[in-house]
């Protein structure tokens, strides 16, 4: 089974426009596993603890578990619309997620991986951890990133991180933990020397902050953030499930094929953290997870804070333009691993020129010659005119580079393989011209070969284009009249999908214009 997570996220807001492409592109990247004829589980959720959610709702003056039921319900409902397809959903305040992370802590605590000290130090209550002179700027100062800085000393349980820093080296070194994009795994390196001298922190005194999993051992303390939220992967997967549990099966899932998060939660948490306590609690170095990292949605070269005012609600986006928009944009838009402007202009551009004008047209006439001069009928296209040749050829050197695209995760670079055909196409018919050779009686074969090469290359990059846009792709199905088609897997895609005879259906525009007025948000 393929397995794919993502980050949870925090619901101490709404969802941004970052926590939207994290999630459409696992929808992408599980859909594409399908479509390739394998069985694959997309899990994704809510990090409902810590301090984060405390301060929001105190801020907001409601009740952390009021906020954390009302702040996931959004979750949820924008997944649905953006057409997020999850099998699993984590929420750590779920039950069995709880008695997955205490089953883990008591094991540990048995092993000797944890121990208790007192320590004094600099905590940044943003980022929830404490602080060492290795993170003050060239000023010797905390500087912005780590917001409010203040001095604290108290007695807390540590995770022996340390004993695993040799080990975490060999298996990302190896690559038995993966990362992609490579260019990343440098960063870990030089941050594991780091994490090689101190241990991690994984309680926090429950008298300062009581919204977390109490510790088994130790019922003054409940369980920090991270550590809590990175059991999901495995607790929502079916790790140490009960008896009779509705879980999925453990063996069948692990260990996760991608983990797709984003730059900032890659070090320490996800490349050191998490292989460390997946080593401590008995997994191998074969038994490590694959990370996929992504960049950042920018605002004009800013980040996106609430503190600017400068935040993109997906939501509204989809109302304005369109689910299918903003999933297109989204995947369209930024290159593996890279960082991203985020554009309106552009997504409507993009929407406009490369769906509206060359798919949308390509499928429009397609669909409205076949039916105008052929009778909605299909020829055969076991044709040897050089035009013909090199539209095949030009769909099957396509469909490669979409799968070796698509096989890396890169999304951007299988739509620009799916746009190249597209454009192809368009040349053919111009070059071709179905709608002048059929005012000549004897030319009526060779429209209706030239119009079923194009409504051939259509089903094709609809089930392409399916795993990106869905919806659309099951409106392009049905004007072919071939539903069926949905079933079919990658290395099903030859050609004569549609074969001679095959009656196809009325056309009817399925990525509209997006009109000028519109733009504005
Ligand atoms: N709760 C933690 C993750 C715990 S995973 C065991 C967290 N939550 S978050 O809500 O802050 O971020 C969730 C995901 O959204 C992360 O992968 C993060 O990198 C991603 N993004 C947050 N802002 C983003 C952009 N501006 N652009 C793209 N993705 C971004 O971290």
């Amino acid at each position: 089974m393929f397995f794919v997570t993502t980050a949870i996220d925090y619901p101490n807001g709404k969802p941004h426009i970052g926590h939207a492409y994290e999630k459409i592109l696992a929808d992408v990247l599980t859909r594409y596993r399908r479509f390739r004829g394998e069985e694959a589980y997309f899990l994704t959720g809510v990090d409902q603890h810590g301090q984060k959610m405390v301060k929001t709702a105190e801020a907001e003056g409601v009740n952390v578990a009021t906020l954390t039921k009302r702040n996931t319900k959004g979750f949820i409902k924008l997944w649905d619309k953006l057409d997020v397809r999850y099998d699993g959903w984590a929420e750590t305040t779920d039950d069995r997620h709880k008695a997955c992370v205490q089953a883990i802590l008591t094991e540990l605590e048995a092993k000797g991986s944890l121990y208790k000290k007192s320590y004094a130090g600099f905590y940044s209550v943003r980022q929830e951890q404490y602080l060492t002179d290795r993170d003050r700027n060239e000023e010797g100062e905390f500087g912005p990133e780590w917001g409010e800085v203040e001095e604290r000393e108290e007695e807390n349980w540590y995770f022996k991180l340390s004993d695993h820093a040799v080990w975490l080296k060999s298996t990302i070194e190896n690559d038995a933990l993966k990362i992609i994009p490579t260019f990343r795994k440098s960063e870990v390196l030089n941050a594991i020397e780091r994490a090689g001298e101190t241990d991690l922190c994984i309680s926090r005194p429950k008298e300062r902050m009581s919204w977390g999993i109490p510790l088994p051992f130790d019922p003054d303390f409940v369980t920090y953030v991270w550590f809590d939220a990175l059991i999901n992967y495995i607790s929502l997967a079916g790790y140490k499930k009960p008896g009779g549990s509705d879980l999925p099966d453990f063996e069948e899932l692990w260990p996760a094929d991608l983990q797709i998060i984003g730059k900032d939660i890659l070090v320490p948490a996800h490349a050191i953290y998490w292989p460390c306590m997946l080593h401590a609690m008995g997994f191998e170095a074969k038994e490590m997870p694959t990370l996929l990292v992504h960049g950042f949605w920018n605002i004009r070269g800013d980040k996106m804070s609430k503190s600017l005012g400068n935040i993109v609600d997906p939501d509204e986006l989809s109302d304005k333009f369109g689910t299918a928009a903003l999933r297109y944009y989204l995947c369209r838009d930024i290159n593996s691993g890279k960082d991203s402007d985020f554009d309106i202009e552009r997504l409507v551009m993009l929407f406009n020129t490369e769906l509206a004008n060359d798919l949308g047209n390509l499928l429009n006439r397609s669909i409205n010659m076949t039916k105008g001069f052929c009778n909605s009928t299909i020829s055969a296209t076991d044709t040897n005119d050089e035009g013909d040749i090199a539209l095949r050829k030009s769909l099957a050197s396509c469909t490669a580079a979409y799968k070796t695209a698509m096989d890396n995760c890169e999304v951007s670079i299988a739509l620009q393989a799916i746009n190249d055909h597209v454009t192809h196409c368009n040349g053919y018919l111009e070059r071709n011209k179905p709608w002048e050779m059929k005012k000549d009686e004897s030319k009526m074969k060779r429209v209706g070969e030239v119009l079923s090469h194009t409504a051939e290359s259509c089903a094709h990059l609809a089930l392409m284009l399916r795993p990106i846009l869905p919806e659309a792709a099951d409106k392009i199905f049905g004007q072919l009249k071939k539903e069926a088609l949905k079933d079919l897997t990658i290395d099903q895609l030859s050609w004569g999908l549609l074969t001679a005879g095959h009656q196809t259906g009325k056309p009817k525009p399925v990525f509209p214009r997006i009109q000028a007025e519109e733009k504005e948000v």
